[in-house]
């Protein structure tokens, strides 16, 4: 539960200059995956959420929560900073839905209370999954799913800190990435786990795995966060895992 209040002031602290950078490509059009705004018509993974019960486990600025309520789902946006909060009542459209204040390692929802628990690079980067993935699945209703988007170990494991920038060559250890310190010397974390880990924590949190997305971006296409050498590292390499499960 360590990184719980580093993480909420980090965001607290980024939230004005990040959405300032990035939520235009982020909400541009409706449903966009990840580092690359890959549509997820593309890539199928979230399904029809008419009528659904929707959880959006770290809803930034609430980019995703806004255009799912829009297409008719009953979204709730949890996230654990304030000013991203704010930020989502702030850009909320013609169709409402509340806005919840918590963390993803303790869920304030009762269980079996939604039909979709989802993310991209939300509370499953942000706090530990062996803490956070049992959570989602306990608030799953049986049937229900859990879908969420995440970096890569092989882009965590490229990834040139000093130079800013990811790489072709190995520059850590694949295993314990574990964790990713977010700022200088504030305790803001992410969380990277290795395929194996993956697999054992959705498995040991009583989820069944129906596929794991490798999202690939066409080449050329920009990173939104990252400067990459070269230019389509995605192209050639996963960056990001989009895990789809379900509560059996
Ligand atoms: C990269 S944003 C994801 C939102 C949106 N998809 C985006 O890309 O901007 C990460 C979000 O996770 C939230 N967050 C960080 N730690 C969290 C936690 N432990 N529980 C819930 N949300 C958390 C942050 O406040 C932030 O809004």
């Amino acid at each position: 539960m360590d990184s719980i209040s580093a993480n909420r002031r980090f965001w607290n602290r980024i939230s004005g200059a990040y959405q300032d950078e990035h939520d235009a490509r982020i909400g541009a059009t409706p449903r966009l995956w990840g580092m690359y705004s890959i549509p997820d018509a593309h890539l199928n993974a979230l399904g029809d959420v008419t009528g659904r019960r929707v959880l959006e486990l770290g809803c930034g600025a609430g980019q995703w929560s806004r255009a799912l309520a829009a297409e008719g789902a009953d979204v709730v946006g949890f996230d654990l900073s304030e000013a991203q909060l704010a930020a989502a009542a702030g850009a909320m459209g013609a169709a409402r839905y509340p806005l919840v204040q918590g963390a993803a390692e303790q869920l304030p929802f009762a269980a079996e209370s939604f039909d979709l628990v989802f993310c991209d690079f939300g509370g499953l980067s942000w706090a530990p999954p062996h803490l956070a993935v049992p959570q989602a699945a306990r608030v799953l209703r049986r049937g229900g799913r859990l879908v969420f988007n995440v970096a890569g170990p092989w882009f965590e494991a490229c990834c040139d800190e000093a130079a800013g920038r990811v790489t072709t060559t190995l520059q850590r250890d694949y295993f314990g990435l574990d964790t990713i310190a977010e700022d200088e010397d504030q305790g803001a974390t992410s969380y990277q786990l290795t395929y194996g880990d993956w697999v054992r924590v959705l498995r040991g949190a009583g989820l069944v795995i129906d596929d794991l997305v490798e999202p690939r971006p066409e080449r050329g296409t920009p990173n939104g966060y990252n400067e990459t050498d070269p230019p389509d590292w995605a192209h050639r390499w996963p960056a990001e895992l989009l895990w789809v499960t379900h509560r059996p």
